[in-house]
């Protein structure tokens, strides 16, 4: 069995293109641990939450962060982010934490902020990294850089089957214009813009499932 321990596969694209859910299962088969980077800018968000620090407030969110400590851990391959020193849990996964991640994430002092703990990790090796600028920023010397994707319109449908299971649906148009809005802001921010490396293998996923997608990118392994 070929031994991965000190792989480093760096795997960024935009939202709602499924990186999570394959990133994981492709950690599950190959024995190597998933890193979800975007939980730590959730995380810096979720402070500014439960502080009142408005998603606007860049000074004081730049402020902010003297005050935070962030570590993170794996349990039973699964990742745990404590902030100063207690497990934040599902309080990043709101739709609140979502939108301060992202005004967050354009603050170039958080972005160096969150470096340090990125890089370690990575250095350990043996890990997938799911986020927008690994393969550009963090780990620029990956053994392997896959940008991953989705059309606007196939990562639409997707995410209006996902909020109709969960009893929440909404407008196909709704979801689109939010996709396409999101993935403007995501591409055309200053700070660590979310485009491919230019050694990132592209991967357009519209025709594969997320076994298929998980298949594909351990065959690019390989
Ligand atoms: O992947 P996610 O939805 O959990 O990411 C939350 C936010 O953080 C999203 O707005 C993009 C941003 N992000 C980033 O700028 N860089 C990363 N490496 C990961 C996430």
């Amino acid at each position: 069995m070929t031994d991965y321990k000190k792989i480093r596969i760096a795997l960024d694209g935009p939202s709602g293109a499924g990186k999570s859910t394959i990133a994981k299962k492709i950690a599950e088969k190959l024995g190597i641990v998933y890193v979800d980077t975007g939980a730590l800018y959730r995380t810096v968000g979720l402070y500014s939450i439960e502080n009142g620090i408005s998603a606007d407030d860049v000074d004081s969110i730049k402020a902010s962060l003297k005050n935070i400590d962030l570590r993170l851990a794996y349990e039973d391959g699964a990742q745990k982010v404590y902030l100063n020193g207690v497990d934040v849990g599902d309080r990043i996964r709101t739709p609140e934490a979502s939108r301060y991640a992202s005004a967050v994430s354009k603050i170039p002092e958080v972005r160096a902020f969150l470096l340090d703990v990125q890089r370690n990790i990575a250095a350990a090796g043996g890990v997938i990294m799911d986020g927008r600028d690994i393969g550009t920023v963090i780990i620029p010397d990956a053994e392997l850089k896959v940008f991953m994707s989705a059309t606007p319109e196939a990562r639409a449908d997707r995410r209006c089957k996902e909020l109709a299971e969960k009893g929440m649906p909404q407008p196909y148009e709704d979801v689109l214009r939010d996709i396409i809005e999101r993935d403007r802001n995501d591409r055309e921010r200053e700070a660590s813009p979310c485009v491919p490396a230019p050694d990132a293998v592209q991967f357009i996923n519209d025709d594969y499932g997320i076994e298929e997608s998980a298949d594909y990118i351990i065959g690019l392994i390989k």
